[in-house]
């Protein structure tokens, strides 16, 4: 069965508070967040409107991104669970051919807040995106990770990733002959590569900037408590509320467009129900050569 996608904020809450396992409100966040109590949440993830002209916005600047962040973050900073975490994923605004990056608005607003502690400058890279012509082809964005005071939860061995180099042995010190690398992988580091949801990516939907499902994943094994909270006030197409049903955690998603409300709903329950459309958290295929579009035709540079 499709989760239900409530309008009424009060009856949204009443569904939350007896144990529903999603959330999902049609309606604008600024409103909604308030309602909720304050020291609910376990884990904000979300990538906020950019104010570029998408088509869910009209071209705005960079000063209402502002406001808008200058209204979101104390409440948030409130919801938040003390050693909670706010992920927050942002790229670039973009004028006549002028950059900003928005997380350095973010992080003037953040910092605001003496309780908040950036941990983590996450880098996004992917392969695909605009080519550019009259500088480097845009490919990475960045998450902002913060905790809300220093005891955060940190479950790192959740979210390793396999050795370069397992055989690796010490080469001096007592352990010197033995392997040196831990058994259960590697930190992922703060560089991701992650293909982003473009052309026929299995997650692709009407929305025309949904972040991949991988990416909440990985923060959410590692910095929410199974059972606990994540909060995506941003939902989009739900692309975080999957991941939250992949890793068995309660989800609340918020966004203000009927038919991308729908279809989170839609892609919400099916992960729910065991059967997510999502690609799996695994490194990206690198071409051997003898694919056909990998030939190089004779006249190209090599
Ligand atoms: C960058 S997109 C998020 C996409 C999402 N991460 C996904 O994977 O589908 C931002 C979303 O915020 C929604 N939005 C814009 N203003 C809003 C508001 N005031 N309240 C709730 N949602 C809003 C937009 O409709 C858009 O879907």
């Amino acid at each position: 069965m499709t989760s239900k996608v409530y309008r009424g904020i009060s009856s949204a809450i009443a569904s939350f508070n007896s144990g529903a396992s999603d959330t999902l409100i049609c309606n604008d966040a600024l409103a909604v967040l308030p309602k909720f109590q304050k020291a609910s949440i376990d884990l904000v993830f979300s990538s906020p409107p950019y104010c570029i002209g998408k088509e869910y916005e009209s071209a705005r600047t960079s000063a209402e991104f502002v406001a808008i962040h200058e209204k979101i973050i104390p409440v948030i900073v409130d919801l938040l669970k003390p050693g909670g975490s706010f992920c927050w994923q942002v790229g670039y605004h973009a004028r006549k051919g002028v950059l900003l990056p928005l997380d350095f608005l973010v992080h003037e607003q953040v910092r605001k807040h003496p309780k908040m502690m950036l941990r983590n400058r996450v880098i996004w890279t992917f392969n695909h995106g605009l080519h550019a012509s009259k500088r480097f082809s845009g490919r990475h964005e960045i998450v902002l990770w913060y905790t809300k005071g220093d005891s955060a939860n940190f479950d790192l061995d959740s979210i390793r990733i396999p050795q370069k180099y397992p055989g690796k042995l010490h080469y001096k010190g007592p352990k010197k002959g033995g392997l040196s690398g831990n058994p259960l992988g590697k930190n992922p580091g703060d560089v991701w590569d992650v293909p982003n949801v473009k052309g026929k990516h299995v997650e692709k939907t009407s929305h025309p900037c949904q972040f991949p499902v991988a990416l909440p994943q990985r923060f959410i094994r590692a910095l929410c408590p199974k059972g606990g909270v994540v909060l995506d006030p941003f939902m989009g197409v739900g692309s975080a509320g999957v991941a939250a049903a992949i890793e068995s955690r309660r989800f609340i998603g918020i966004e203000i467009d009927d038919e991308y409300s729908a279809i989170a709903a839609q892609r919400i329950s099916e992960a729910r129900a065991g059967r997510a459309v999502a690609r799996p958290d695994k490194p990206v295929v690198e071409p051997k050569g003898h694919e056909k579009v990998a030939k190089r035709p004779a006249h190209f540079r090599g």
